[in-house]
């Protein structure tokens, strides 16, 4: 009879974990230092990399009520929306492959504006306040490319954050975190 697998996390990423409980006050770049000192690998993440043909897939690897962290999988011409993360400090690690990121600004009434694009290689680990971003995988891109997301706190549960179009498609709606 064989033993269904449990998603523990291996030694590193139970490292992370602790320190990112035992963290007080963060901001997106101490999360970032924090998360660079970690620098994990496909080995660490192998219960959370899924891909799908029609969509990236974005995996809830841990949730507390301080934080929360995600492993998204890209194929090559998968993006994100255009998003921005609610009040949360954040920080991401390109685990495999490159993300192609294109920042936007918020201007007003609800407007985003494209300011620039950026090519994130393996191993970086970035974040910034406010950040307004769509994420992914280049078309041209010839590799899968997984990426890992650390949220401080965790996202509200509304939809919110989300542009489309240069507008916001939901409203962002800060909820009580419990
Ligand atoms: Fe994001």
């Amino acid at each position: 009879m064989s033993t269904p697998a449990i998603k523990r996390p291996g030694k590193m990423l139970s490292e992370l974990l602790v320190q990112l409980e035992r963290a007080g006050e963060v901001t997106s770049q101490s999360l970032v230092q924090l998360l660079a000192r970690f620098p994990l690998g496909e080995d660490d993440l192998l219960h959370w990399i899924s891909f799908s043909q029609d969509h990236y897939v974005r995996t809830r690897v841990h949730l507390t009520p301080n934080y929360e962290i995600f492993c998204c999988c890209w194929l090559p011409g998968q993006f994100s929306p255009i998003h921005d993360h609610f009040s949360s400090a954040a920080a991401i690690q390109v685990i495999k492959g490159t993300a192609t990121e294109t920042l936007y600004q918020y201007k007003s009434q609800g407007k985003v504006v494209r300011t620039e694009s950026r090519e994130r290689r393996q191993g970086t680990v970035y974040g910034e306040a406010n950040l307004i971003h769509e994420l992914g995988n280049a078309p041209s891109s010839s590799k899968e490319l997984v990426t890992l997301h650390v949220y401080f706190p965790p996202f509200p549960t509304v939809n919110g954050g989300v542009y489309e179009g240069g507008r916001v498609l939901h409203e962002w709606i800060p909820t009580k975190q419990n």
